[in-house]
């Protein structure tokens, strides 16, 4: 069979703008939209045009620069939210609503004071409504990472029913093992009568650590859409982070999937948002994280000096990222103090590199790392006492 394509469902304008402090204008959502297509996601989910006019106009303003990509706005399962979705995307060349109700028990008693059968209806009419203004229509069954697997069916073939053309399935709590999350979406799969009709998208939150590995295991049992933000950014601890997602089909081809997403775009996008946003990327997060290619043990960086593969399964390059870095701390060792000296213009021979490391351990001791400065001053020092 040939490779399949998972389309990437890009929400950093919304899921992620929902961070407190994330929030953009305008002006802003627009840079990033932009960059988004030009990274090559499939769908940009815009934001939520009914909750302010704000988001309305950003929806609005996106959906007429965006020539390639689906824009998207979310709605609940609300007559007039629907209304203004579609409003919102009327310049939209192509313009998609995300309609969807809860669908766990916890949010049909708590949320909505309601039952599993008024809660079908719900989702039947709300498909319905949306389907009036566009033929793209993603319904999201919230809280299904929690929602009884035969219940989730019967939502899932009525939606689907009613005019569904993306069937979400979100771990809205991120609460599932991907065993589950994955099983989850084979038995929809095998289960619900009308699923060739539909693309099943995976909507995976981080609260265990396990959004990405839950999205990769939904795919990998039949889900052909991933939802995804750039540095993971979304609700609480986050949604599924686009470029470990992007780089997982990449490094593991032989399961037959594949993105549209230019990788060497990851690093660039991922600085943009967090920039935009001011919201910094912990150091050591996959991919674009400051040490994601930094090697600082003196074991790591003899065997990566001898062979990069040893201990990177990536080249920065791939990924938009600035060459593998060699960090010298008191871990580090005789290797990887020569390179740097090398670097620096300074060939030290066996002898030379002895005695420097003694004093770089007393030096590398007292500081968390040593830089090129330190280590000029040292070479520099050096030279006159051996002259
Ligand atoms: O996490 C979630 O369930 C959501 C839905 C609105 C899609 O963000
Ligand atoms: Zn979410």
């Amino acid at each position: 069979m040939s490779d399949q394509k998972i389309f990437i469902f890009d929400t950093t304008l919304r899921d992620g703008e929902q961070v407190p402090g994330c929030k953009l204008n305008t002006k802003e959502k627009i840079e990033v939209a932009l960059a988004l297509e030009a990274l090559g996601v499939d769908i940009i989910e815009a934001g939520f045009p009914i909750s302010s006019p704000g988001d309305f106009e950003s929806v609005s303003e996106i959906s007429k620069v965006i020539k390639n990509a689906t824009v998207c706005g979310l709605s609940r399962a609300v007559q007039k939210d629907i209304e203004v979705a579609g409003e919102a995307l009327r310049h939209a060349k192509r313009g998609r609503i995300h309609t969807g109700i809860g669908t766990s028990d916890s949010h049909i008693r708590s949320k909505f004071n309601s039952n599993r059968e008024e809660i079908l209806v719900r989702a039947v009419q709300a498909v319905k409504w949306a389907r009036n203004f566009t033929d793209d229509v993603e319904f999201y069954a919230e809280d299904a990472g929690r929602t009884e697997n035969e219940y989730l069916a019967r939502v899932v073939e009525a939606v689907i029913g009613a005019g569904a053309t993306t069937v979400n399935i979100p771990d809205t709590t991120g609460y599932c093992l991907p065993t589950q999350y994955g099983e989850k979406i084979a038995f929809l799969r095998n289960n619900v009568q009308n699923i060739d009709k539909a693309i099943l998208s995976c909507h995976c939150h981080n609260d265990l650590g396990l959004a990405t590995a839950n999205s990769i295991a939904g795919a990998i049992n039949g889900a052909r859409q991933i939802e995804c933000t750039i540095n993971g950014l979304g609700e609480r601890a986050g949604n599924t982070a686009l470029e470990e997602v992007v780089m997982v089909f990449k490094q593991h081809s032989h399961l037959g999937l594949y993105t549209s997403i230019d990788a060497t775009q990851l690093n660039p996008i991922s600085r943009l948002v967090s920039d935009i946003m001011r919201m910094p990327v912990q150091p050591n997060k996959a991919i674009v994280g400051a040490n994601a290619f930094s090697h600082s043990s003196g074991i790591h960086q003899d065997g990566f000096l001898k062979d990069s593969q040893t201990y990177e399964i990536m080249r920065p390059e791939e990924v938009g990222a600035e060459t593998s870095k060699i960090v010298l701390t008191a871990r580090s060792g005789r290797s990887a103090l020569a390179y740097r000296f090398k670097n620096l213009g300074y060939e030290f021979n066996r002898n030379d590199i002895d005695f420097l490391y003694e004093q770089f351990l007393q030096l590398a001791d007292s500081l968390k790392e040593v830089h090129d400065s330190d280590l000029k001053e040292m070479a520099e020092r050096y030279l006159l006492v051996r002259a």
